[in-house]
């Protein structure tokens, strides 16, 4: 079935295109709605004259902005069917051959990797950061600490969170999970006790083990985290370090309340264990509600880090440390080894977005929002006997199979088109073949294909419980 949009969808999506000219500002307007997703590829557009009707414009500027499209290569006509909309050099172009290993094909849905397109507004940050960039351009460009008024701007939104913070104690990062290696390199020793959450984010995990540090695992159930088993590890090991998710854990979705953070927070102190705090998901809240205080704000000694991935776009490849800051020097020792600082520009478009992030957010929340919705009632509708936790924020739903099969139903999904994570890619101690993560970071649409893609695999895999079970060896995923 090919898709198409109405011509009133396009005229709400494109807004109030800038109209001078408008021909141009609407070709401007339609590239970036089928740059980042929100017009699909392969997609039927409206007619010229739907069109001219629906945005109330001369037929001239419709047809030489569909002229334009096409020139850019983001649009063709096909001989009596219409316009179709596309990418210049396909979609394959916006994966990357390391994280879905089926990049050249078309047809695959990319479900491994729990990041979203970019919201609108960000091309737009870009081209206003450029013009700021030439102050820059006398210095040498190296800032390892970070470009001061991103550190202030980061810094403002610990305050905003009822977490004083100077921008000295801020340091910017190519992305969290660089940020987690420079804070392993920092404060660990080979053979040093490192405390993580078990299913967990696993890129983090591999990164504490370069370091050399011994992992323990300490387990988030479908219900959330047993504290008391994290007591009992701590006690057993007194780690250095203990990297926790608290807000929408990847890959569980739960959000640790103030009561638990205080709690755990009490457990570090016993064993002087020190918090990384990954808050990669914090401004993912997704039902307007209020979240806990920042960890940070019970255990000071708290190392958090931030990322703009998954509040704005994963291409900026910009996070952030924030710590005490007495710890900084080492922190820089350490990041020295590794690199010499994020690049000036994406942290200048970052210093953009985050002085006037709210409209941008709202955007992105209600957008992630209806596309969890409609992942959720399609694997209720589709795969009734998978369970799951309906997350009140993050990227991902972590389903619960009826038996040991996670690994079996990735292997057979990714022959149908769909790649998944399954359980144990997530898992600090191995096991947790009893889960697939399924990220709503696609358009709707999509996410109901992959759904109906997946009910099949599931029927295979049912059928033939047990044997031939090939796991994957793939383990990247973001
Ligand atoms: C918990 C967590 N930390 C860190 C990252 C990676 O963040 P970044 O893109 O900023 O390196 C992810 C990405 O999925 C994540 O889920």
């Amino acid at each position: 079935m090919t898709a198409s949009i109405s011509a009133a969808r396009v005229a709400t999506l494109a807004g109030s295109f800038d109209r001078s000219p408008a021909y141009v500002g609407l070709a401007d307007a339609l590239v970036l709605l089928i740059g980042d997703g929100r017009i699909g590829l392969g997609t039927r557009l409206p007619s010229e004259r739907e069109l001219t009707d629906a945005l109330g414009v001369s037929r001239t500027t419709v047809t030489r902005a569909y002229a334009a499209l096409r020139d850019a290569g983001y649009a063709e006509a096909r001989r009596g069917a219409g316009t179709f909309t596309r990418v210049p050099g396909g979609r394959a172009r916006a994966h990357d051959r390391a994280l879905l290993p089926r990049a050249g094909d078309e047809t695959a849905i990319d479900l491994n990797c729990a990041a979203a397109s970019a919201p609108p507004g960000l091309a737009g940050a870009y081209a206003e950061a450029a013009a700021d960039l030439p102050a820059y351009l006398g210095g040498h460009g190296y800032f390892p600490a970070g470009l001061p008024e991103l550190q202030h701007a980061i810094a403002a939104t610990y305050d905003a969170r009822g977490l004083p913070t100077h921008p000295d104690q801020v340091m910017v990062t190519a992305g969290a999970l660089s940020a987690a290696s420079i804070v392993a390199a920092a404060f660990t020793s080979p053979g040093d006790r490192v405390l993580v959450e078990s299913p967990v984010y696993p890129n983090a995990t591999q990164a504490l083990r370069h370091s050399g540090a011994r992992i323990t695992g300490s387990p988030v159930d479908p219900d959330g985290w047993d504290l008391d088993a994290a007591a009992a590890a701590l006690r057993q090991t007194a780690p250095m370090l203990a990297y926790l998710i608290p807000d929408f854990q990847n890959p569980t979705g739960h959000l640790m309340t103030d009561a638990q953070r205080e709690e755990y927070a009490a457990h570090l102190r016993r064993t002087r264990t020190v918090a990384v705090v990954d808050e990669a998901h914090q401004a993912l809240a997704l039902e307007g509600q209020e979240m806990p205080a920042p960890f940070a704000a019970y255990s000071p000694e708290a190392i958090t880090i931030g990322s703009a991935s998954k509040s704005f776009w994963g291409g900026l490849r910009l996070g952030w440390i924030r710590c005490p800051e007495r710890r900084m020097d080492r922190l820089t020792q350490a990041r020295v080894g590794m690199d010499l600082g994020a690049p000036v520009m994406e942290q200048l478009v970052l210093a953009r977005l985050l002085a006037d992030s709210a409209p941008i957010l709202e955007e992105h929340r209600a957008r992630l929002r209806e596309q969890r919705d409609r992942l959720a009632g399609a694997i209720r509708e589709r795969l009734p006997e998978w369970a799951f936790r309906l997350p009140a924020g993050g990227l991902a739903l972590w389903c619960e199979l009826p038996g040991p099969l996670g690994t079996a139903v990735a292997a057979e999904a990714e022959r149908l088109g769909v790649i998944v994570a399954p359980g144990p890619v997530f898992a600090a101690e191995g096991g947790l073949d009893h889960f697939v993560r399924i990220p709503w970071t696609r358009p709707a649409d999509e996410l109901e294909e992959a759904v109906a893609r997946l009910a099949t695999a599931w029927a295979a895999v049912r059928e033939r419980r047990g044997d031939d079970a090939r796991a994957s060896a793939r383990v990247m995923v973001a």
